[in-house]
């Protein structure tokens, strides 16, 4: 059965790289799956540990959830905490994942800096924490940004060496094709990897110093036109075809924001503007920017003004997600043979 898995950390400034990148393809996938969207709690603690302001940053990415148009009758949405099966077989996994393939990980190396002697572990098993997070509903498809690529690919790895070593058992209980699906990932569109307004060679990121490097999903019209005002740009008007990109990153990413917020793709959004100089374009991204991301910063506004609400939505998820996670423990604890009383 066709399952979409997908998650958000809590670590605040959700921008418009997770919007185009991610949030606003979770939507769009409701229509054809049934999707599980997670706010990964438990994995905003692993670079920065007390964030004192965690709970409204777990409220906000469940609010953005909701105002980009999740809808939490249909769909779960819960908090990865409140489910403890992402915990257990996180730690089953840790011992399935080898040392070797948690090294190659670039986002550790790249999040733990110079000083990792003195990275968390939580951060070093993070990518095992995600695999449980996919594979404790055996979920097939998984929507994300191009920056969570080789975390999947540990994922297959994980499921499969899982179905491999435990083979017999899987067999004798009757799964024909392994016990874990090898998730595919949904990785694609113009705005796969959204860069810094800053430097189009940096992601745009949470946690970028500089906030004129994003746009956040709650950044007001002025804000966002702004934003987009002073973001970098070359000298040359832009080029009439997406070759002409090449070279071009901050010109590049420009279009491809443009071409996500308007359901195009970059050749046809040169077609329009193809020749334009930035000032005339910039314009044109203000305009639709405001027009797309304002009422959803609006919304996100207006819900997370009503806590109880929002904690209503991630307890109804939670339970519905530790329903199906629970069947999926039971079966793993049996595979693996411990007793279960
Ligand atoms: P996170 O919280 O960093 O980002 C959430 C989603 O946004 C995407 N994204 C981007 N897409 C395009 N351009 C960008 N500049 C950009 N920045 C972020 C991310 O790819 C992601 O899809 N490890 C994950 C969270 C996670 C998860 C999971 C995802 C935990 N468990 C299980 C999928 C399945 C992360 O840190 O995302």
């Amino acid at each position: 059965k066709e399952l979409v898995f997908s998650g958000v950390q809590p670590t605040g400034n959700l921008h418009l790289g997770n919007y185009l990148g991610a949030i606003r393809r979770f939507v769009a996938l409701q229509e054809t799956y049934d999707c599980i969207y997670c706010v990964v709690d438990m994995h905003a603690i692993t670079a920065e540990l007390y964030q004192p302001d965690l709970k409204n940053q777990i409220r906000e990415v469940t609010a953005a959830f909701i105002a980009a148009g999740i809808d939490p009758k249909k769909q779960i949405i819960f908090n990865q905490s409140q489910v403890s099966g992402h915990a257990e077989l996180a730690w089953i996994f840790n011992c399935v994942a080898r040392i070797g393939w948690m090294n190659r990980m670039t986002q550790f190396k790249e999040k733990a800096g110079k000083d990792r002697e003195n990275a968390s572990l939580g951060l070093y098993a993070y990518p095992t924490l995600m695999a449980a997070d996919i594979l404790l509903y055996r979920a097939t498809h998984v929507p994300v940004g191009e920056d969570q690529k080789q975390h999947l690919e540990l994922t297959r790895d994980v499921a499969q060496k899982f179905n491999n070593d435990f083979a017999a058992p899987i067999a004798e209980r009757g799964h024909e094709d392994g016990f874990f699906p090898l998730t595919e990932p949904l990785i694609g569109g113009p705005a796969a990897r959204v860069m810094s307004l800053r430097d189009g060679s940096k992601k745009m990121s949470k946690s970028d110093p500089s906030d004129f490097s994003r746009i956040n999903l709650t950044d007001d019209a002025d804000a966002i036109a702004q934003k987009i005002r002073k973001a970098k740009t070359d000298p040359e008007p832009l080029p009439s075809e997406e070759a002409g990109l090449a070279g071009r990153p901050e010109a590049e990413n420009l279009v491809g924001i443009y071409a996500a917020l308007s359901d195009r793709t970059k050749a046809e959004v040169l077609r329009d503007f193809g020749n334009a100089q930035f000032s005339a374009f910039k314009a044109a991204l203000v305009d639709l920017s405001v027009e797309k991301l304002g009422p959803i910063g609006a919304e996100m506004k207006r819900l997370k003004a009503d806590a109880a609400y929002i904690d209503s939505v991630l307890d109804e998820g939670s339970g519905r997600a530790r329903a199906i996670a629970d069947r999926t423990m039971a079966e793993v604890k049996d595979i693996v043979g411990f007793v279960r009383s």
